[in-house]
Order: structure tokens, then C-alpha cells, then sequence
């Protein structure tokens, strides 16, 4: 028997770390979750659905994939719905990255976007942000397959206006610009700056999730807005029944609670003003955000971040997001924000 040994280029990978949670939901403000949960007609939806857990899903997720499609203004054909965001990263990476394919991120990335690059043996070229924003000309200066823009970036919050999106698609020799807007609902205005209106002008894709502002996060749904034959691609090699019932039912059940989503993104808006000024407050400078959470800088990293979890509050370390020296806090809910405030009032 041969000994089964993994792919030589998996030996160094850096495999993700998901944030630590708190003792309590509402101090639990390191992986960027809703802070309102999900509407409560996602409730009724899954039990309803799990009534039919026996039965296979709807492999395309026809229902949803419809509305979706419908809510962007494009065909069907350009959507594909997947297990979370994370599973269509995968799917790019697979398709066009696998053999020494080769993308470009920002420096620091979504982590994803660099793994799922690393894990099919392709490589990474990553540009160090500018004052926390990407690097356009820069990032467009280098030979990719595939271009990652994070639009709000994550971990600092800033934007790219679409303006500058348009300008990168024309600039960049990529065969693919993808554009991550899982935070795109807390920016200013959504509508104005997703790149979904660059799609149909080729050669650009956007991603979206469930997991934030429909406070899905637990069920695992996001899904792509492509042209076509990126979709058709990624359809043929992809688990046929990634998405479950139930993530299918909720997903749809979101997407309609139009009252809910408003209501997550107004508290959300809010609440991320009441945490920068309260930082501020306390002397520290805080990145300005347009997504769900704040990125802070601190003197000491490990210092603030144990100070918070003796508070019971878990946020992220900037060194395990590639911005060493800060800490970045998702916004809370009201529990939360009391829990903040005392923590940071103590001496
Ligand atoms: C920029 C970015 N993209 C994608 C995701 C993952 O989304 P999903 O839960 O849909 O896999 C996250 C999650 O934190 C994220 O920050």
C-alpha cells in the first residue's frame, strides 16, 4: 500500500480561525453576526421545512435563486446559490485557480479568499491596503486569473465607490473581478454602490450572504451574481445538495421580511456610530466603517482583548485579521452595548 501523503503545497497552509465566542450571545462580537438575529418569519419557515427534512433539497434552489434574480434584476441563469458565501469562494478557486491559477487580494484579505487560492495550489499575490483602502492601481498592475475586492472591507469597513469598481474591471488584466459584498447592506447606500449593474458588462462577478445583515449566519447561504458561463461552471463541479431545506426555506424567508432587514440595517448603522464615538471617547482611533463592525486600534492587542473577555465580551484580535495592534468589534445589540460601555468605563 502507498503511503497517502497530502499534496505538497498543503504543508503550510494557515488554516482559518473563526473568533472565539463570549459567554453570552449578546457579548459574543468577534465573527461579525447580526445583532437582531434573524426575522421572525425565518422561524415558521425552517419549521415548516423540517417537516420535509426526509426529502432531498431542491438541488438549484429554484425558489430562491428566482427571487434573488428577481430582486437584482437579472436572469436566473446568473445566480447560483451556495452554502454560504464561503462554498461558492471555494467553487472560483476550484474552477479557475485549481494547477497554478493565480489571484490577487488586498493585503490583509478575507481569509477564505486566500485559502480556498492556496488549497487548489494556485498563489496569492497580495497588495498592502493604503490608509485601510484597497490598493486599485496597484492590485490592477498584477497578472491574475482572479481579482478580490471586499466591498465594505473586511476588517476595516472602508468603501470602494462603484465609480472606482468600474475603473478597476477596465484596468486589471483579471479574467475575473469579484466583488465580496457580504457587508455591502450597512454601507451608506446599498443600492448606489453594489457592483450587481457591472455584471452584465463582463468579467466581473459579485458575492453575497445571508449571514449578516439576514442574520443567517448559522444556516450557511450565499449566493453569486455572474455572467452566465461562471455560473453554468461552478454549477457543473459543485455538491448538488450543498444548500439544505431548511437554509433554502429561511433564506426565502428573509429575503421577503423586508421590515426585518431595514430594521437590522437602521440598528446596525446606528449602534456602529454609538460604538466609534464611544472608543473615541476613550482615546483610541477607530477606523471609519460602512459594515458591521469597527476596527480599533490599540496600544496593546492582547492587553485590550483580555480586558474585554474579563467583561465577558469576545471580539477579534487584529493579529489573526492581519492588522496587528487593533481589535475589531462587530456591532452589538442593546445587551451588548451595556456590556461595552461598562467594560470600557472600568478603570
Ligand atoms: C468578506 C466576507 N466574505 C464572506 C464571508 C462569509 O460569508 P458566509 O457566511 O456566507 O460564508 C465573510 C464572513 O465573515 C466575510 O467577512
Amino acid at each position: 500500500m502507498t503511503e497517502l501523503t497530502a499534496r505538497p503545497w498543503l504543508a503550510g497552509l494557515a488554516p482559518y480561525r473563526p473568533g472565539a465566542a463570549a459567554p453570552s450571545a449578546a457579548g459574543s462580537l468577534s465573527s461579525n453576526e447580526s445583532a437582531l438575529g434573524a426575522s421572525p418569519h425565518v422561524v415558521d419557515a425552517v419549521t415548516r421545512a423540517a417537516r420535509a427534512a426526509h426529502r432531498y433539497p431542491d438541488a438549484l434552489a429554484t425558489d430562491l435563486r428566482a427571487e434573488i434574480a428577481a430582486r437584482h434584476g437579472v436572469p436566473a441563469e446568473q445566480v447560483l446559490v451556495g452554502n454560504g458565501s464561503d462554498e461558492l469562494i471555494f467553487l472560483l478557486a476550484l474552477a479557475f485557480l485549481a494547477g497554478g491559477g493565480t489571484a490577487v487580494c488586498a493585503d490583509p484579505a478575507y481569509r477564505v479568499d486566500e485559502i480556498s487560492t492556496q488549497v487548489v495550489g494556485g498563489t496569492v499575490t497580495s497588495v498592502p491596503l493604503v490608509a485601510d483602502r484597497h490598493d486599485l492601481p496597484a492590485m490592477a498592475a498584477v497578472p491574475a486569473d482572479i481579482a478580490y475586492v471586499v466591498n465594505p472591507h473586511n476588517p476595516t469597513g472602508t468603501l470602494v465607490p462603484r465609480d472606482a469598481i468600474r475603473r478597476f474591471r477596465a484596468d486589471s488584466p483579471a479574467g475575473l473581478v469579484v466583488v465580496d459584498e457580504a457587508y455591502v447592506d450597512f454601507a451608506p447606500d446599498p443600492l448606489a454602490t453594489t457592483a450587481v449593474p457591472l455584471v452584465r458588462e463582463g468579467g466581473l462577478a459579485v458575492l453575497r450572504t445571508f449571514s449578516k445583515a439576514y442574520g443567517l449566519a448559522g444556516l450557511r447561504v450565499g449566493y453569486l451574481v455572474a455572467p452566465a458561463s461562471v455560473v453554468a461552471t461552478l454549477s457543473g463541479i459543485r455538491a448538488p445538495f450543498s444548500v439544505n431545506r431548511l437554509a433554502q426555506a429561511a433564506a426565502l424567508a428573509a429575503l421577503r421580511d423586508r421590515t426585518h432587514h431595514e430594521a437590522v440595517r437602521v440598528h446596525t448603522i446606528d449602534m456602529r456610530r454609538r460604538v466609534s464615538d464611544l472608543f473615541t471617547h476613550h482615546g483610541y482611533d477607530v477606523v471609519p466603517s460602512h459594515a458591521n463592525f469597527v476596527l480599533v486600534r490599540v496600544p496593546d492587542e492582547a492587553a485590550a482583548v483580555r480586558r474585554l473577555a474579563d467583561a465577558g465580551i469576545a471580539v477579534r484580535p487584529g493579529s489573526a485579521l492581519g492588522v496587528p495592534g487593533a481589535i475589531r468589534v462587530s456591532v452589538p445589540g442593546d445587551e451588548g452595548w451595556r456590556q461595552l460601555r461598562q467594560a470600557l468605563s472600568r478603570p
